[in-house]
């Protein structure tokens, strides 16, 4: 089965779900297996895939799990509207068709070497989360790694027992913030570029990775850039609309790129025109 969905890439490859794990109030993390029993697609990561739920519809949904992981792909999805809301209430044991994995991912091999800064908003930590999981499995290979994170509460924080294992790690920082912090919140309370200040970074030896909101990574890949951060060492992960992601349909056009096979993660360089224009 996993060859014919290689073969057409409009196929969907039949899963089912093994794990649902909630994340907060409105995020949950899938694991599916491959109902075949073979090894799950291999992927890279900031690569998605479509997801199929039957008798709904098909949406664009990144891999947050490990590369090295063949057992399974792990989804975390946030619950918006028709189609995520019904993808995050699939029991264990329902079927879900996963078609891909589509798109350039994140270009780990450019920030070998070199610190590593990740800068993610909300939801925008899942498919950051691979990246994170390859530079910690290889950890030889890349300098510092800083990961700063923005979430709108304290109960919107994603993956906490992670972060807190992660900044345990050596050449480490983790730094997170939130919008609104309560009573009890004793972290840092602000928009996520506001931990630029916080944190050790040397723009000459870096590459940075964003991925949240659009207009959080205007603001990030900007902010970078005044701190001396080389445009096309500034790479972010993009979204629009999605119907075949493999370049055939138009649907998630940007100017002159294709979302879903040019990207979905491009370098500030190629995105700071159309990123300016706040209509398109
Ligand atoms: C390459 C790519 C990777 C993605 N990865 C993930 C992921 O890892 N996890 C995840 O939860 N989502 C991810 N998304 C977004 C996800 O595909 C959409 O949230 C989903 O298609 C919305 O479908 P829906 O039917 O549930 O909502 P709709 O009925 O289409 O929309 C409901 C409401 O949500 C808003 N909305 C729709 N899409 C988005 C969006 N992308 N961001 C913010 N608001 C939106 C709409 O404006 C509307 O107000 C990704 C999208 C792309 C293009
Ligand atoms: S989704 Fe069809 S061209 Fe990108």
């Amino acid at each position: 089965m996993a060859a014919v969905a290689q073969l057409d890439p409009m196929l969907p490859r039949p899963y089912s779900v093994a794990q649902v794990a909630k994340e907060n109030a409105d995020t949950f993390t899938l694991m599916l297996q491959p109902s075949d029993g073979a090894a799950a697609d291999s992927f890279a990561p900031g690569q998605f895939s479509m997801l199929w739920i039957f008798g709904v519809g098909e949406l664009p949904i990144s891999i947050s799990g490990n590369p090295v992981d063949r057992d399974r792909l792990v989804y975390t999805v946030r619950s918006v509207g028709q189609a995520t809301s019904s993808l995050v209430s699939r029991g264990v044991g329902d079927a879900v068709g996963v078609r891909g994995p589509f798109g350039r991912g994140w270009p780990a091999q450019q920030a070998e070497g070199r610190d590593v800064v990740v800068v993610a908003g909300g939801i925008g930590l899942a498919p950051l989360r691979p990246l994170i999981y390859e530079v910690l499995h290889h950890r030889d290979k890349y300098g510092r790694l800083v990961l700063l994170y923005g979430a709108r509460s304290p109960r919107d924080v994603l993956f906490r027992k992670e972060l807190a294992g992660w900044a345990r790690q050596h050449d480490t920082q983790v730094l997170v913030t939130v919008d609104y912090g309560g009573l009890s919140w004793r972290g840092h309370v602000g928009v996520v570029t506001t931990l630029f200040k916080h944190a050790r970074l040397e723009p000459a030896r870096s590459v940075a990775f964003a991925c949240g909101p659009e207009i959080m990574m205007r603001f990030v890949a900007r902010d970078l850039g005044t701190r001396g951060f080389a445009r096309e060492n500034i790479y972010l992960s993009m979204e629009r609309n999605m119907k075949c992601a493999v370049g055939f349909c138009g649907h998630c056009q940007y100017g002159p790129h294709f979302i879903c096979k040019d990207g979905p993660v491009f370098s500030y360089e190629r995105m700071r025109s159309l990123l300016e224009k706040y209509e398109l």
